[in-house]
């Protein structure tokens, strides 16, 4: 297969990410990335990473007539929230005039179409969606569990970085009676992007640990989405940490076990949930962050004593709970072999 890449918003943490990862898949043959910012200069200013790596330029606008040119043509957009869904209607017409319409997989890493509904949207973003529209035309794409539901897709919504670590920890629970699971995780500053803020900058957080956006932040909106569909008649108190790290994303779900479940009888369960799934690993006790960062792996443990039980996911924002979710989506979607340009190790320690 001979794919085309183009990522809009390719400057960023995401951006840089696609770009690390799609150079190095064996099935994309040619990739273009888009930058307001810095159009016209080699990636590898931006991203040094990539120096040596790829060769090539950000462009200021997308090349949709280039991009036509592929049998297989994919863009990745990796703006921050609301841009997608308002440049979505021209992005539409300038497809038409291309061709593009009925043939382009299109995979938005922002949050924008993950949620189905607009009263959802509203409840959890805390404004009105900009293109309500466009709202249940996206598949939501939560790659290790539902990989079926991606096949063959053509637009395709990439959950939240807290949403799939929170997500894969509670999709084993599905089917028993846990009315309330408290959901404690910290994230690494990497997780609010580029532009430095208060919240990121190194000086305020490399020695700090804060709690934020308590009880209200918006993955929690993918997380009721999830139970829902599961019929999981389950609550969530998810309670995210900005954590002194730069990579990586730890989920502590803390809950009681239903009677007649034990601790052998929930390892099971993990099993049967992720039976196959060559991305999720179950590690007894606790998984380290380390141990998954730079890397498409999401690694999960639990602990049991008594009635009392927890969950806890590890994994990397900026690929499992991001680009590398991305990229095996767009594996799935184009009947690829999901480990496709993914299937390796981040550094330990990271
Ligand atoms: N960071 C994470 O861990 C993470 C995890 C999951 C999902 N996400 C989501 O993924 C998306 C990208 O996140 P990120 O961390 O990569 O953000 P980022 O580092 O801030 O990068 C976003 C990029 O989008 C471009 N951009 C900004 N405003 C734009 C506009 N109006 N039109 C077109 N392009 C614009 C910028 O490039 P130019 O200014 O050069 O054009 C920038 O490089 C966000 O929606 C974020 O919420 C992030």
């Amino acid at each position: 297969m001979s794919i085309r890449a183009l990522i809009l918003g390719a400057s960023g943490y995401g951006g840089g990410e696609l770009l690390r990862l799609l150079a190095g898949h064996p099935e994309v043959s040619s990739l273009r990335g888009v930058s307001r910012n810095h159009a016209s200069k080699p990636f590898h200013l931006v991203h040094p990473n990539l120096r040596g790596l790829l060769e090539g330029t950000f462009d200021a606008t997308p090349d949709w007539a280039w991009l036509a040119q592929s049998e297989h043509p994919v863009c990745f957009a990796a703006m921050p929230h609301g841009e997608l869904a308002k440049q979505l209607p021209t992005l539409e017409s300038a497809w038409a005039e291309a061709g593009l319409t009925d043939r382009l997989t299109l995979i938005d890493l922002s949050g924008d179409f993950r949620l189905a509904d607009a009263e959802a949207f509203a409840k959890h973003y805390g404004q009105s969606h900009p293109n309500p529209a466009g709202l249940g035309t996206f598949t939501y794409g939560l790659a290790d569990a539902f990989p079926e539901a991606v096949q063959g897709q053509r637009r395709i919504a990439n959950p939240g970085c807290f949403a799939t670590a929170l997500q894969l920890g509670l999709r084993p629970l599905a089917g028993l009676a846990i009315p309330h699971v408290s959901a404690f995780a910290i994230t690494g500053s990497s997780g609010s992007g580029m532009a430095p803020s208060e919240t990121t900058h190194h000086p305020t957080r490399a020695t700090d640990f804060r709690a934020y956006k308590a009880l209200v932040h918006q993955h929690q909106g993918e997380v009721e989405q999830l139970c829902s569909q599961l019929g999981m008649d389950t609550t969530v108190a998810f309670i995210p940490h900005s954590a002194p790290i730069v990579r990586g994303i730890f989920a502590t779900l803390q809950f009681q076990l239903p009677e007649g479940v034990d601790g052998v009888g929930l390892q099971q369960r993990i099993q049967e949930a992720y039976a196959g799934r060559p991305f999720v690993r179950l590690v007894e006790g606790s998984p380290k962050v380390a141990a998954a960062t730079g890397s498409n792996f999401v690694d999960i443990g639990f602990a049991v004593e008594g009635r009392e039980a927890a969950i806890f996911v590890a994994l990397d924002n900026l690929l499992k709970g991001m680009a590398g979710q991305a990229v095996q989506n767009m594996n799935l979607a184009l009947g690829l072999s999901e480990k496709a340009g993914l299937w390796f190790a981040g550094g330990y320690p990271g």
